[in-house]
């Protein structure tokens, strides 16, 4: 039987190589494009360990139009993409945006210019709760105002909902965009996880290597901040169920909501956790240390941030099931296998 095929931009990282397993055991037929800038290409076996299924597999990047335009040429039945391929650090979007500009908001105009010649009318996007900024209000929700972004990469990211919302007004796209809280963990095989090309810029993955031995130690980035121990707090949510939401997503778009031109969703747990608690759990659930010491603010930081989740519950009827328990107990597993 023909299966749906999706074209998945970025289908190697972290968040997109959880996405085709997902996807392959809901009964879609992923079509994986990916540069491996931030990737490698032993998680295309994973997959296949995993599921049973190697996806197809294009090493390209989509910022050559001229690649891109050949994988729709090579697939002609294309049902819908999901894009996740552009760079996401906030330190370094802050160092070179130029670069961020050009390669998020450029593979993406590819894709949207190449999915119209050939027709294909659904788009689920990448998006990210840095789009709030420091909110007023919390938990923040769909129509909380949106703030000016603090760095690079969150403006490419406000920018590209509004080119999205932009193209879709024409009636030639229906789109959902994802605006996803902090993802983090592993899945349950640990044969794919969060793999981070040098010094990590993200608490979990320096939290694990940290406690590997990888690290000396963490530094908490300020604990002078409003909040109940003075750390950050944030909306941690496991990845599979940020996979999971991406294939409920697919599917409402696929039933083909006639109105929908573009949408946006909150995908987190409704749950905020400050950074010593994620600390203590990940040292509590897995029985090891985290050296840590307390540093100076990180530029660019929101105190606190965590998500309303009631639109993407009663609309994509999706909620997250994971509890930070099994975040932090899989992202160690996961470390643990990966340094194996
Ligand atoms: C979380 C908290 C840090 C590292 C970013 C992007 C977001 C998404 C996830 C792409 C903060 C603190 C961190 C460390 C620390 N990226 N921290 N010491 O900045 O909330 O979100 O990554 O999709 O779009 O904005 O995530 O993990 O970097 O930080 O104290 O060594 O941990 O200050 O409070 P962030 P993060």
């Amino acid at each position: 039987m023909n299966k749906t095929k999706i074209i998945i931009t970025g289908g190697l990282g972290f968040i997109g190589s959880h996405t085709v397993v997902e996807l392959i055991q809901s009964g879609f037929e992923p079509i994986i494009i990916d540069d491996l800038s931030n990737s490698e290409l032993f998680i295309l076996e994973r997959i296949e360990r995993i599921t049973g299924c190697k996806p197809k597999f294009y090493s390209y990047d989509i910022g050559d139009y001229n690649k891109l335009h050949q994988v729709f040429t090579d697939n002609n039945d294309i049902s819908a993409c999901i894009h996740f391929a552009a760079k996401k650090s906030v330190g370094e979007s802050m160092e070179i945006p130029l670069t961020y500009y050009r390669s998020n908001l450029i593979s993406l105009m590819n894709l949207l210019e190449v999915m119209n010649e050939f027709k294909v009318r659904k788009l689920v996007f990448s998006s990210s709760a840095t789009v709030y900024g420091q909110p007023e209000k919390l938990p923040v929700t769909e129509t909380s105002p949106i703030q000016k972004a603090l760095s690079s990469y969150g403006s490419t990211k406000q920018m590209a909902e509004d080119i999205i919302e932009k193209v879709s007004a024409t009636g030639s796209l229906q789109a959902l965009s994802l605006r996803y809280f902090n993802p983090v963990g592993a899945h349950s095989s640990s044969l794919i996880g969060e793999l981070p090309k040098g010094i990590p810029s993200n608490l979990m993955p320096f939290i694990t290597q940290t406690a590997f031995g990888i690290r000396k130690e963490l530094t908490v980035f300020g604990n002078d901040y409003n909040t109940a121990d003075g750390t950050c707090i944030r909306d941690y949510i496991h990845v599979v169920d940020l996979a999971k939401a991406h294939v409920n997503a697919c599917e409402y778009l696929l039933a083909d909501k006639g109105d929908l031109s573009h949408d946006v969703f909150n995908i987190g747990t409704g749950l905020g956790n400050s950074v010593l608690e994620i600390i203590n759990t990940f040292e509590a659930v897995n029985k090891v240390k985290v050296p840590y010491v307390i540093g100076g603010r990180r530029n660019g930081d929101v105190e606190s941030i965590y998500a309303g989740c009631d639109k993407a519950n009663q609309i994509l009827k999706w909620k997250a099931k994971y509890s930070l328990e099994d975040m932090v107990k899989d992202a160690w597993n996961w470390e643990k296998s990966y340094r194996k």
